[in-house]
């Protein structure tokens, strides 16, 4: 199978690339990514060498060039991981969520259905795209759409393409809508890697608004098997939501990492605790995320290997150990949009 990858580079993607190619070796992987602020080669390090590896430089906001890659690829399965990803920054700017996660996909959807033999598309969605919960209930594969941020009514968009490139054209497509992710790779200005950096530099953890908000967590590895198994075991057009069953609010899940981060790093913990601030809250902040990943687990014979306790410990641990990936990663540009985006907060 020719498989490829779009956003290999990223979080997810390059948990994916590092877990899938040295274990599937008559599979011939291709790594599309266009690296952005959040994608990092060297993640990949441990597989560049492969000789079922290989990456291309392509911004899938470039009809051409996707039209030409496909030529050139013939995929079997596109497995589609490239957006912009961030909510903040899609509050602060929304256009390119726009161009990336609706416009970008449907160039990708373009290039399948033109193909002689149209490749399998998978695509890799969020549970944002269902708005908010209150207090009771989880978000089910038919609960209606309604996303509150740029960010997740772009994700919404492009589901809506992908499956409507099923029913009109008859394209081979899965989409899959997990919560939160954790582990290793990720961007520092997503929740988890945040704090544990700052915690490590001894800077303020800023809690948004009063820090009840509730997010559902996964660790990234079982995100990537849940993939694999809705590849293999779901149907064509099917949908299936994917979540570790691990709700937790914002502040109890600051508190844990500082406990964890106390452990790890043999220092006192309330030393973390006293970090924590509670700053300005999101805009349109959804109040609480929850995934039932029944159909899944059903059908595709899936479930997570990880505790949220066991997932959490593993990542203190590689962001302790890895330190200077961080600091690579948030150096020039990164600290710059910071300063200029976060200092009113
Ligand atoms: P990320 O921001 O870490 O990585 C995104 C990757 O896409 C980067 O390597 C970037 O360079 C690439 N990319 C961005 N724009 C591109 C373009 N125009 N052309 C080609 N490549 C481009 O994101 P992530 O957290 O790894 O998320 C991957 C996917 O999973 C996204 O589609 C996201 O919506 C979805 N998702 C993420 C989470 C989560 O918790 N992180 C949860 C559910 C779903
Ligand atoms: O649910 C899946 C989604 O999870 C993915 O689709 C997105 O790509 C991914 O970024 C993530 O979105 P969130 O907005 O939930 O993640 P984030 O890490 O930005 O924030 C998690 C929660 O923590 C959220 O309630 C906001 C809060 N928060 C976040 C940051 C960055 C804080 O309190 N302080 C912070 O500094």
């Amino acid at each position: 199978m020719k498989v490829l990858v779009t956003g290999g580079a990223g979080f997810i993607g390059s948990n994916f690339l590092l877990t899938s190619v040295p274990t599937r070796q008559q599979d011939h992987f291709v790594n599309v990514d266009s690296l952005t602020y959040a994608a990092n080669l060297a993640n990949l390090r441990d597989i560049e060498a492969s000789s079922n590896y290989s990456f291309e430089r392509v911004d899938i906001t470039d009809k051409t060039a996707v039209f030409q890659l496909f030529e050139r690829v013939q995929p079997d399965i596109v497995f589609h991981f490239a957006a912009e990803s961030h909510v903040d920054r899609s509050i602060v700017g929304p256009g390119q969520f726009i161009l990336t996660n609706v416009l970008g996909t449907f160039h990708l959807l373009e290039a399948a259905r033109a193909q002689k033999t149209p490749p399998h598309f998978h695509h890799v969605s969020t549970d944002e795209v269902y708005g908010s919960l209150g207090d009771h209930g989880l978000f089910t594969e038919t609960t209606p759409y309604d996303p509150s941020s740029p960010y997740s009514s772009s994700k919404a968009s492009s589901d809506h393409l992908v499956r409507a490139y099923h029913r009109t054209y008859g394209l081979s497509v899965r989409v899959t809508n997990c919560s939160n992710n954790y582990g290793p790779y990720q961007f520092p200005e997503k929740l988890i890697p945040l704090m544990i950096r700052n915690a490590l530099l001894r800077k303020p953890l800023p809690v948004y608004g009063n820090g009840l908000n509730v997010r559902d967590w996964l660790y990234v590895e079982d995100h990537c098997t849940a993939i694999w198994a809705a590849h293999e075991r779901g149907e064509a057009g099917g949908t299936y939501n994917i979540g570790g069953n691990n709700e937790m609010t914002n502040i109890d899940l600051v508190k844990t990492l500082c406990r964890i981060l106390a452990e790890v790093t043999n220092c006192r913990e309330g030393e973390l605790l006293d970090l924590i601030t509670y700053v300005k809250d999101r805009p349109g902040h959804d109040m609480r995320y929850a995934i039932d990943a029944s159909k899944i687990k059903r059908d595709c014979s899936w479930s997570p290997a990880e505790t949220v306790e066991s997932g959490l410990r593993k990542t203190v641990q590689w962001y302790v150990d890895n330190q200077q990936w961080v600091e690579s990663i948030t150096s020039g540009q990164y600290q710059q949009w910071i300063e200029k985006n976060y200092a009113s907060r």
